[in-house]
């Protein structure tokens, strides 16, 4: 987490953004019979957020998970406390952006494991900026990391689930993903990216055995969205992140969880946190005049709100 600009007010949301602890998640509701029992689940961006709710409630619920990110510390943790609950969890060392990191880390689940059942892919970054003024080279990053580090793993992981004959593979998008707004154009368009992408590849693989799902959030309550973007950013000196104001409700991280688990257990195409979120984006396209004005309406009280 970068340093805190607000003093307590920051310091308010990093504590309600702490994640809980794995034995909070895992000591009395683990179950070695649950619902995913011995099948294996690679979460990316494993270490922080979303990809670590993920990576315990798979755990909780009887998976077998290899958890991917860069902080080794952070997995090993994570790692540890899952084991010492209880389950299997298998910390991965690789930057998705490394092809060969990746497909390293894969060839090592199938030999831990024996098999890779379910691809999460959590990893990803965001440097708000406007399209007027960003470094092109933070747009450069964020493709790395959104775009390219999901079509490296999705690639390492289907010749497995293509000699399988099953699988499912899960891609954390954005509601962003759907409709370009600033601060976050170049965001957006990485994550516009990745739905053409996913739903590409859901096509190619129709009726192959192997699912493919987009989950679509809107803003959830992680790091992400506190200010951890900025590290991120090529111009240091910059720091392109504003913090959220605490007007924008964020999400809790579980809902992001359910949406995953629902899109695996049933097989859906796409899940919006909250539901229906897409829908409203797709009515919105129809009037996009209109969507313009809210949404610049929007930005210029976010500017307001952020600069406080
Ligand atoms: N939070 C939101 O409001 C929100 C909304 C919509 C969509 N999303 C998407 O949800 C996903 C998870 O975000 P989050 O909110 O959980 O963010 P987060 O807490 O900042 O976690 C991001 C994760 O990505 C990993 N990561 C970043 N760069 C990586 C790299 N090069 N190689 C491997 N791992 C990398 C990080 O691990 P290391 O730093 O240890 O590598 C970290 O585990 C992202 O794809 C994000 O775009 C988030």
């Amino acid at each position: 987490m970068p340093p805190k600009r607000n003093g307590s007010r920051n310091a308010d949301k990093s504590a309600a953004a702490a994640p809980p602890k794995a034995a909070e998640l895992l000591s009395s509701r683990f179950a070695p019979g649950g619902y995913f029992r011995d099948r294996v689940v690679i979460v990316t961006g494993a270490s922080s957020g979303i990809g670590r709710d993920l990576a315990l409630t798979f755990a909780k619920m009887g998976a077998k998970v290899a958890l991917i990110a860069r902080r080794k510390s952070l997995l090993e943790s994570l790692a540890d406390e899952i084991t010492a609950a209880g389950g299997d969890a298998f910390p991965l060392v690789a930057d998705v952006t490394r092809r060969a990191d990746v497909h390293d880390a894969i060839d090592r689940t199938v030999a831990h494991f024996g098999r890779i059942d379910i691809l999460i892919n959590s990893a990803g970054i965001a440097i708000p900026d406007r399209v007027e003024t960003m470094s092109p080279a933070d747009l450069e990053r964020m493709m790395a990391v959104n775009l390219m580090g999901t079509l490296h793993t999705m690639q390492a992981v289907l010749p497995s689930m293509r000699s399988a004959g099953t699988g499912s593979i899960v891609n954390i998008a954005s509601l962003a993903g759907r409709r370009g707004m600033p601060p976050l154009g170049a965001y957006c368009a990485t994550k516009f990216a990745v739905v053409g992408l996913t739903e590409a590849l859901r096509v190619e693989l129709f009726g192959s055995g192997i699912r493919v799902s987009l989950v679509m959030p809107g803003v959830i309550d992680t790091p992400m969205v506190h200010g951890a973007g900025s590290t991120h950013s090529a111009d240091q000196s910059k720091d392109p992140f504003k913090l959220m104001p605490d007007a924008i409700p964020a999400m809790p991280t579980q809902w992001v969880t359910w949406a995953v688990i629902a899109a695996v257990v049933f097989g859906l195409a796409e899940v919006d946190v909250p539901p229906g979120a897409v829908l409203m984006e797709k009515i919105a396209a129809l009037f996009p005049g209109l969507t313009d004005a809210v949404l610049a309406l929007g930005a210029r009280l976010f500017d307001w709100a952020t600069r406080r």
